[in-house]
């Protein structure tokens, strides 16, 4: 196994076999040498820096239906909210003094929104503050969608793909969505110029180690500058209610595959990371993780913003606790930098 990371190290790529070894090795001493080695790839690109995005959910309105998620358009018990224009520019302008050059902009996909709303929104954050990215998390739209917003400033989008295997993307989520669409949309974004992020729940239902390799195989395809995983997480009033959580060591060790794999990715250590445990962000950054995206929403909308249950927002995640997030960073070894943390590559 020791030789197997070394060798992923140099050459970012193994057999689908050893790739499923790894994935499936809960040996302790090889996942400290896995988390080690990852580690050191990510400061020999980024050093010590680790980047915030301010993480504004305007909207827990969706039309989809997605079997795993809190604010799917289904369930009635979600409480529904959408932020004005102006709500969002307070946000920005709140989150630019705390020292964020990043604005994410994420929401269910609520037609409220349509490329005009977004767009004049877009042009006013860029024209505030245009010395920050504006990423977009908004689902899937159309190409000329997604070309409109980037005229209008738009820097980045982040569109997880779930899954990348046809299958068990259908037991996650109803007839209607489709897998093909989710991917175009991805390929139209990168052709367009966003720097694009995809990705997957670990321990989503009914994934196996092979759905996986599918998805890193999908991955190298794709060749993302982002990459979004965290484990999955039951909401009792979904489909999965009752399903088992996803593991917090498997992500992990995800997360360093994907650092070698991809030694110049944007890696975020994810809410859900730090939602199933205590240490999940920074345990996320000595894997080999290089963002942290903390809580820039109205503090009376981030419980409606329900994806799954228990998740963090008020803590270290929020961005206005950003001293005590800079604090436990500082403590592993790291600092937040005050940037727009642009991928290494285009
Ligand atoms: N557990 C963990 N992550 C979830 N997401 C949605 N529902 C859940 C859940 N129950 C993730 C999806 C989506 C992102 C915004 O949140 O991967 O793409």
């Amino acid at each position: 196994m020791f030789e197997i990371i070394d060798r992923l190290a140099q050459e970012s790529n193994l057999k689908d076999g050893e790739f499923i070894s790894l994935l499936d090795c809960n040996d302790t001493r090889v996942n400290e040498y896995l988390t080690k080695t990852a580690r050191r790839v990510c400061d020999a690109n980024y050093g010590k820096r680790i980047f915030i995005r301010g993480l504004i959910e305007i909207s827990s309105y969706c039309k989809n239906n997605c079997y795993y998620c809190g604010i799917r358009g289904g369930n009635r018990k979600a409480e529904r909210y959408r932020l004005t224009k102006e709500d969002i520019l307070s946000c920005c302008d709140h989150g630019y003094e705390l020292g964020f050059r990043t604005f994410v902009l994420q929401g269910g996909e609520d037609g409220y929104y349509t490329d005009e709303v977004i767009c004049d929104i877009i042009r006013e954050i860029k024209r505030r503050y245009p010395d920050c990215a504006v990423t977009l998390s908004l689902g899937e739209r159309g190409e000329e969608s997604f070309r409109k917003m980037y005229e209008a400033g738009a820097d980045r989008y982040l569109l997880r793909h779930e899954t990348a295997n046809p299958i068990h993307y259908s037991k996650l989520h109803p007839k209607e969505m489709s897998l093909d669409y989710r991917k175009k949309c991805l390929f139209d974004l990168k052709k367009i110029g966003y720097q694009t992020g995809c990705g997957i729940m670990v321990g989503s239902p009914f994934q196996t180690t092979e759905n996986i390799l599918e998805d890193i195989r999908f991955m190298q395809e794709l060749k993302p500058h982002m990459i979004g995983i965290g484990p999955f997480i039951h909401h009792r009033d979904t489909p999965f209610g009752e399903y088992a959580d996803g593991s917090v060591e498997l992500t992990l060790r995800l997360l360093s595959i994907l650092r070698l794999v991809f030694p110049k990715v944007l890696l975020p250590a994810t809410t859900a990371l730090g939602t199933k445990d205590p240490f999940g962000r920074e345990k996320g950054i000595l894997a080999g993780a290089n963002v942290v995206m903390p809580n820039l929403s109205p503090v009376d909308t981030r419980k409606k913003y329900s994806l799954y249950e228990n998740k963090i927002c008020t803590d270290s995640e929020a961005a206005e606790n950003l001293a005590d997030l800079r604090k436990r960073i500082n403590a592993i070894g790291y600092e937040i930098a005050i940037d727009r943390g642009d991928s290494l590559w285009t």
